[in-house]
């Protein structure tokens, strides 16, 4: 579909733009964003016109209700460049629809179509040579909302505002990482926001992933409330091969529906490998780590894209897994293939990419 920015969005563009001082080389995931963002407010019960302006800050209100209770989700997607420079989003549908699941768990205005996806579209049309090809590049994404009403009421916002961000990414994670199972703390409950990408999921794992990371670690895999099923990493859902299958848990109320973590899933089918998506045991995990079927771990997400864990503690234990990758490693074969789809350097026999 043909968007006229002009008529659709209104545009103020910046007066001289900060390509030049961006170091495509050395990328830090998140650090730094392209010349502009799009941001719409909602109020008076409606979506009012989306604005494509300069990026800057936004001025708030000290009493508005994002800062007091913590109204906010947000989004990850990525946008590639192909060799002939045409730029590609993958199964954005997939974020949309689950922004606004997210916004109806979080009493929030659903956004509209025409905003969050020709809206990103326009945003991307104009940040076009931020996008860099080659395996490894890509745009990421950042779609958020926040209760921007003031008062320290509790209750939900009647106002809010809905912006896209865009920051060129490379890798997530620097390499393998090690993990801890979690024993004590817990990221979700069971009927409470797990499943939503709001704000509070990430804020409430930060205490526990300091202490893990201050003990060498890297992230942690969360479990259920008994802490005897592993469920998520919170920035990745997470895939475990025994032998020759791989699992991975069942969403839930507690875990993020990932969209890396369904596509890898409908890939890994079509590729030919015995998938199973039912609920993975600690022990089965620690056991298998032990009689050295355990050959895998590794995590899905956006950001990460697919990352190998190298090692995991539980109980005081450091359970190594083997260096698999010029054994057939399954996350590495799954992650070339996943890629070169987003990249199209591979046919989308799936139909997950979709042109700007
Ligand atoms: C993503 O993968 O896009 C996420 O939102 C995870 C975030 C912690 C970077």
């Amino acid at each position: 579909m043909e968007i006229d920015i002009l008529k659709d969005f209104s545009f103020t563009p910046v007066e001289k733009s900060k390509i030049d001082t961006f170091d495509f080389e050395n990328v830090q995931f998140g650090a730094k964003f392209t010349d502009h963002m799009l941001v719409c407010e909602y109020k008076n019960n409606a979506w009012q016109q989306a604005e494509i302006k300069p990026y800057a800050p936004i001025q708030l209100d000290p009493s508005a209700r994002v800062f007091h209770y913590g109204q906010a989700i947000f989004e990850g997607m990525k946008a590639y460049k192909d060799v002939n420079d045409e730029i590609w989003l993958f199964r954005p549908e997939e974020n949309f629809n689950r922004f606004n699941k997210s916004a109806v768990r979080l009493a929030m205005p659903e956004i509209d179509e025409t905003i969050f996806l020709d809206g990103l579209k326009a945003l991307i049309n104009i940040e076009k040579e931020w996008v860099r090809k080659g395996l490894g590049n890509s745009l990421y994404i950042r779609p958020f909302m926040i209760a921007t009403e003031s008062g320290v009421i509790a209750s939900p916002s009647n106002e809010f505002l809905f912006c896209i961000l865009l920051s060129p990414a490379k890798s997530y994670y620097a390499g393998k990482i090690k993990v801890q199972i979690a024993e004590y703390f817990s990221r979700a409950a069971n009927g409470g926001i797990g499943a939503a990408k709001a704000a509070g999921n990430y804020s409430a794992q930060f205490y526990p992933t300091k202490l893990a990371q201050e003990a060498g670690f890297n992230q942690i895999i969360w479990t259920d409330s008994t802490h005897t099923k592993l469920e998520e990493s919170g920035t990745m859902n997470v895939f475990f091969r025994i032998n020759d299958t791989i699992y991975t848990a069942p969403t839930s109320d507690r875990i993020l529906d990932g969209v890396t973590r369904k596509s890898l899933i409908d890939l890994a089918k079509k590729e030919g490998y015995n998938i199973e998506v039912r609920p993975v045991l600690v022990d089965e995990i620690v056991e298998a780590a032990e009689n050295g079927t355990l050959k895998e771990i590794f995590g899905a997400g956006t950001a990460a894209v697919i990352n190998q864990i190298e090692a995991f503690s539980y109980k005081d234990k450091m359970y190594e897994l083997p260096n698999m990758d010029n054994e057939g490693s399954y996350a590495l074969d799954l992650k070339d293939k996943l890629t070169k789809i987003q990249n199209k350097l591979a046919d989308d026999s799936f139909g997950w990419t979709v042109k700007i």
